[in-house]
């Protein structure tokens, strides 16, 4: 486990503007400082406080939390309460009917707008097509669709009627498609003909069929198939059936299901250090609590915000900040479907001139590479657009380096705009570690302080607290309403995962390295401790992508992944392989290489290509047979490793492993 220990103190803190501070739901820090007391006080309570503030219940919860089944925590359990319900019907009792949910940008920029009773409606019929074709509580259903204001009525309609979706990715392949729907056992897959990015249609019924026909999903019964491009699908009649047939006769009211709070609203499937992908099961009430919740306070979400979150509703961000978080608010919100290149480096900056955008939430990422494109190509940069309706900008999926929030600031922010670096992960539901605008002083590269209610705290490996200053291992002392509730169908790696016995299975651990600042006791995060990749804030397991490789079973003997620092996506993939036949060199390696690129983006997805592919007759290996993963990553950062490598039975391999393809 590698606890890195950098320097703690920066001494460069942003302090929130005065009228900032006034303005915030969360005015100053004294008001966090109360709130966390309350949850010190009685965390129940004040779970429970919140639950009744931020939910509309159908029937009221008696109990709180109940441990008795720990790690397995339930929350609310005898409330009952319907998500879509809140998210909309909700807003239209209250009178936004006619207020705008979605400003939808697609790639070619046609923008529409959809009200709140719109919304509702298309939610409706949706769930009334779906409940036709025989959808009940409890199933599953498998949402793969790109972004656009179908993908989040989808999810919608779902929660609807009970239904648990798991969207899958737009960009994972039909093998990691076909995966996922087995695990789950999906009824139904909803899907779209094409979807359009960068001005290119790119298949997804054709890859749905592909995933369908390599086995394993016997329990789909139906495809339904929404139009976006109107390009040429391959079509199976009974099993496909278009949305747009479906929804022509559908009622427009839909009664929604009333659920236990503890009833699961999706499953999304991420990676972990070993094995498959897990299925992280969450929960309806708390999930919802802690989306709605964490969108008010860290955003500091208003009635008259209009809030862009740039996340996928393929990943959890685009399901707690896009699908659910922001229409529990009533609030309005940007979706777009295309890529923050196309036509130009200035797409995001147009867009929020264009929308008026009050609040932005990216990743990392998307800044440093729209950091390069400003720089080589004057028109992207951020200083041809009037940016002066933000006031708020956020950060998520990965460390923010300083240099990045720096630009963050001053360029997107206008030096004004306080950035709020949100720590959280697919398991938490929402946001654990993170500034609230109008409470804390911002030092970049720091998430600040957990979210009042969240027990974040940095221990040794015996679970024991370590002093600020020192690093150490994330976990959650307490359990939170939105936390992961199981890995579906896999309660033994649920617990082995998140609650293992290395801390007596009492803390959730997060897998990711931290430290707190010896003076403000702020945490930044010092990356993962375990086998798990995050490349461009996409999260990766090492352990997946060597068996993707391994099972190219023509070319390849043997494979190990590790990552290694890249200035644009954070962190690369660097795979080690051995190969069946000789060591190739030249351009023969550099073909093997780019046969092994596309084996990998059709395993699992184009986003898990290794970056640098190296050859060797062998892997370094101690006498026990174990890989020296310590020895390849330093390998891979091109450092002159001054660890032992007296065990190696070959030592020319070193010098192998150093060439990349
Ligand atoms: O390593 C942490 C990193 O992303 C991981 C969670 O990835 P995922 O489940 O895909 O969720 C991403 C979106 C919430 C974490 O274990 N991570 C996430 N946010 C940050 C971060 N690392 C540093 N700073 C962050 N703000």
């Amino acid at each position: 486990m590698d606890l890195a220990t950098p320097p703690v103190t920066s001494p460069s803190a942003y302090s929130p503007s005065k009228e900032t501070v006034r303005n915030a739901h969360i005015s100053g820090r004294a008001a966090y400082d109360r709130l966390v007391a309350e949850a010190e006080a009685d965390h129940e309570a004040y779970w429970a406080r919140l639950a009744r503030e931020f939910i509309t219940w159908k029937t009221p919860f008696t109990k709180v939390l109940d441990e008795r089944n720990a790690p397995f925590f339930k929350w609310f359990e005898d409330g009952t309460l319907n998500a879509s319900y809140n998210c909309l019907d909700r807003n239209i009792e209250r009178g936004l009917g006619q207020k705008t949910a979605l400003i939808f940008e697609a790639d070619d920029g046609a923008v529409t707008h959809v009200t709140y009773e719109e919304l509702l409606e298309r939610v409706c019929r949706t769930a009334n097509a779906l409940r036709s074709l025989g959808v009940q509580k409890g199933d599953r259903v498998v949402i793969y669709m790109s972004m656009s204001v179908d993908g989040v009525v989808a999810m919608q309609a779902c929660a609807r009627i009970g239904a648990i979706h798991s969207v899958v990715f737009g960009g994972f392949s039909s093998q990691a498609l076909r995966d996922r729907i087995a695990d789950t056992g999906a009824v139904v897959v909803l899907t779209a003909d094409q979807q359009v990015r960068g001005g290119k249609h790119l298949p997804l019924k054709a890859v749905v069929d592909d995933a369908l026909a390599l086995g394993g999903c016997e329990s789909v019964r139906n495809v339904l198939v929404t139009r976006r491009t109107g390009g040429a699908v391959p079509f199976t009649a009974p099993r496909d059936l278009w949305m747009a047939d479906l929804l022509a006769v559908q009622p427009t009211t839909c009664e929604p299901e009333w659920v236990s709070a503890e009833h699961p609203l999706f499953l999304l499937y991420t990676s972990g250090s070993t094995g498959k992908p897990k299925g992280v099961q969450h929960s309806t009430g708390g999930y919802l609590l802690h989306a709605a919740l964490t969108c008010k306070w860290t955003f500091d979400l208003k009635p008259e915000d209009v809030f862009w979150c740039t996340a996928d509703i393929g990943w959890v961000t685009g399901h707690t900040y896009i699908a659910y978080g922001p229409l529990a608010l009533g609030a309005t919100e940007v979706v777009f479907e295309g890529v923050p290149t196309y036509p130009d480096a200035g797409r995001f900056w147009k867009m929020i001139q264009d929308h008026l955008v009050t609040v932005f939430y990216t990743a990392p990422t998307a800044i440093r590479s729209l950091i390069k494109a400003a720089e080589s190509t004057p028109t992207a940069h951020p200083r041809n657009y009037d940016l002066s309706s933000l006031r708020i900008l956020g950060s998520v999926g990965e460390p923010i380096n300083p240099a990045a929030w720096e630009w963050y600031h001053q360029h997107i922010g206008g030096g004004r705009c306080p950035i709020v670096d949100t720590f959280w992960q697919t398991e938490t539901g929402g946001h654990m570690i993170t500034p609230l605008p109008g409470a804390h002083d911002l030092v970049p590269g720091s998430c600040s302080l957990p979210f009042p209610g969240i027990a974040a705290d940095v221990v040794d490996e015996a679970g024991n607290p370590v002093p600020w200053g020192q690093g150490g291992i994330l976990v959650v002392k307490k359990p939170w309403p939105a936390m992961i509730r199981n890995v579906w169908g896999d309660p033994e790696r649920y617990k082995s995962s998140y609650y293992p016995q290395d801390f007596q299975g009492r803390y959730y651990l997060a897998g990711d390295g931290a430290i707190r600042d010896a003076v403000t006791g702020n945490f930044t995060i010092t990356g993962r401790i375990d086998d798990v990749l995050n490349v461009s804030g996409h999260r990766m397991g090492t352990m997946e992508i060597e068996s993707a490789l391994v099972s190219c079973t023509r070319l390849v003997a043997e494979a190990a992944v590790v990552g290694r620092p890249d200035d644009t996506t954070g962190e690369a993939i660097c795979a080690f392989v051995v190969l069946k036949g000789t060591l190739p060199a030249g351009p023969d390696a550099a073909a093997i290489a780019g046969e092994l690129r596309s084996w990998i983006a059709r395993e699992i997805g184009p986003i898990a290509k290794p970056k640098d592919i190296r050859f060797a007759e062998n892997l370094p290996k101690t006498r026990s047979g174990k890989i020296m993963r310590r020895l390849l990553r330093s390998v891979a950062k091109g450092e002159t490793s001054t660890q032992d490598t007296s065990t190696l039975e070959n030592p020319a391999i070193l010098e192998q492993l150093g060439q990349a393809y």
